[in-house]
C-alpha cells in the first residue's frame, strides 16, 4: 500500500509565490507518488488570530481555491477542513494528557513567535499546544511522511516523538512520522525582503499581468548596479531570485550574462520576468477566477473530502480508544 502523506495550511489569505515553491508545486508532484490528505487547519489559525476570526471562513474557500487551481486534485488527494473532522480535536485532547509540559515549553518557534507576534497575547493554553494540534492532524490518518519547509522541521520531530511515546504507553498504533524536507530556492519580495503577506511585498498566484507589472516593475533590484551601464551582480538581487524559480535554465543564462556584462538593463530583466509569471499562471489565473464563481462547488469538495477524512480518522480513534482503554466497546462491558 502506498505510504501516507500530511501535510496543512492555516487559512490566513490567498497563497504567494513562496507558497507556491515552497509547497503547493510539491504537494501536486506528491500526488501521483503517494496517498495525500491536505489539510485547511482553521483551529490552528485560531491559536494566533483567535481576536481576529472573521476572515477564516471566506480564507478556507480562497485557500481550498488556490489549491484546486494549482493542481490538488480531489481524485486523487483527500482535501480535507480540521473543524470538520472532530476526531483531530478528540486525539488532541488524548495526546495532551500525555505530552510533558517540557517538551512544548522548549519548541523554538513557540518562544520565537511570542516574541515575534508581541501585539497579541499568546499566553493561551491552545497556542502552547499548537504543536499536540498539529501531531494529532498529522498521525490521526498514520502519515509516514510530512512535506513541510525547514521552518516546520522541529514541530515534525515533536509529532515523531509524541507518537512513540503514544506507542510506548498503550501498544503500537501510530507509525512516525518523518519530514519530507521541501528544498526551496529562496524567495524574495519586492522590497528585498522574504516573501510575506505581512511584510506587504508579496506577489500572489493570482496576481493578474497588470498587477504583475505594476509589483515587478518598480522592484528593488542590486542597489550597486545605480546606471544602465553599471555591471550587476545577480546573487544580489531580489528579481533573480524569482528567475531562478521560475525562468527555464536556458533563458536565465542569457539574462545572467547581460546583467553581468551591463548588455540588458533591469527593466528588460524585469519585463522578461512578468512575461514568464504571465505565461506560467495564466491557466491557474483561469481557474480560480472560475472557482471563485462557484464557492457553493468548492464547499462541497471540501465536505466530501472531510467526509472521507472523517472514515479513516475515525478508525484511528477506535483503535486508540481501545488500547486507552477509554468509552464502551461495543456495548460489551
Ligand atoms: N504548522 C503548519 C504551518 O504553520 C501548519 C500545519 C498544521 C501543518 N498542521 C500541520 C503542516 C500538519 C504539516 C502537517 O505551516
Ligand atoms: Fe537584477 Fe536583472 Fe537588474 Fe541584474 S538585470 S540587477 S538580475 S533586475
Amino acid at each position: 500500500m502506498n505510504k501516507r502523506v500530511l501535510s496543512g495550511m492555516r487559512p490566513t489569505g490567498k497563497l504567494h509565490l513562496g507558497h507556491w515553491v515552497g509547497a503547493l508545486d510539491n504537494w501536486v508532484k506528491l500526488q501521483d507518488k503517494y496517498r495525500c490528505f491536505y489539510a485547511i487547519v482553521d483551529w490552528h489559525a485560531l491559536t494566533t488570530d483567535y481576536d481576529r476570526s472573521s476572515k477564516i471562513r471566506e480564507n478556507i474557500i480562497e485557500i481550498a481555491s488556490d489549491w484546486l487551481a494549482a493542481g490538488i486534485d480531489p481524485e486523487k488527494s483527500t482535501i480535507l477542513l480540521q473543524s470538520l473532522v472532530k476526531q483531530h480535536a478528540e486525539l488532541h485532547l488524548l495526546l495532551s494528557m500525555i505530552v510533558p509540559l517540557g517538551w512544548l515549553l522548549r519548541v523554538p518557534t513557540y518562544k520565537e513567535q511570542l516574541r515575534q507576534l508581541s501585539d497579541r497575547d499568546l499566553h493561551t493554553y491552545g497556542f502552547l499546544g499548537y504543536p499536540v494540534l498539529q501531531t494529532s492532524d498529522i498521525i490521526i490518518y498514520k502519515a509516514e511522511l510530512v512535506p513541510v519547509g525547514e521552518d516546520q522541521k522541529y514541530h515534525v520531530e515533536l509529532a515523531r516523538e509524541i507518537a512513540r511515546r503514544f506507542n510506548n504507553l498503550y501498544g503500537e498504533v501510530f507509525p512516525e512520522p518523518k519530514e519530507l524536507l521541501t528544498p526551496v530556492p529562496k524567495i524574495l519580495g519586492t522590497d528585498g525582503r522574504k516573501m510575506s503577506k505581512s511584510y506587504g511585498n508579496a506577489i500572489f498566484m493570482d496576481d493578474s499581468p497588470e498587477n504583475l507589472r505594476r509589483k515587478i516593475l518598480p522592484m528593488m533590484t542590486d542597489t550597486e548596479r545605480k546606471r544602465r551601464t553599471d555591471p550587476g551582480t545577480p546573487e544580489k538581487c531580489p528579481v533573480w531570485t524569482l528567475h531562478k524559480a521560475f525562468t527555464p535554465k536556458e533563458k536565465r543564462k542569457d539574462i545572467e550574462n547581460g546583467c553581468r556584462t551591463a548588455s540588458i538593463g533591469c527593466v528588460d530583466c524585469k519585463k522578461i520576468l512578468i512575461e514568464e509569471l504571465t505565461e506560467k499562471f495564466s491557466a491557474f489565473r483561469d481557474k480560480k477566477r472560475e472557482l471563485m464563481k462557484r464557492k457553493d462547488e468548492v464547499a462541497d469538495i471540501i465536505i466530501e473530502g472531510s467526509k472521507k477524512a472523517g472514515e479513516v480518522a475515525e478508525r484511528t480513534l477506535e483503535e486508540v480508544r481501545e488500547v486507552i482503554g477509554v468509552g464502551i466497546n461495543s456495548g460489551r462491558i
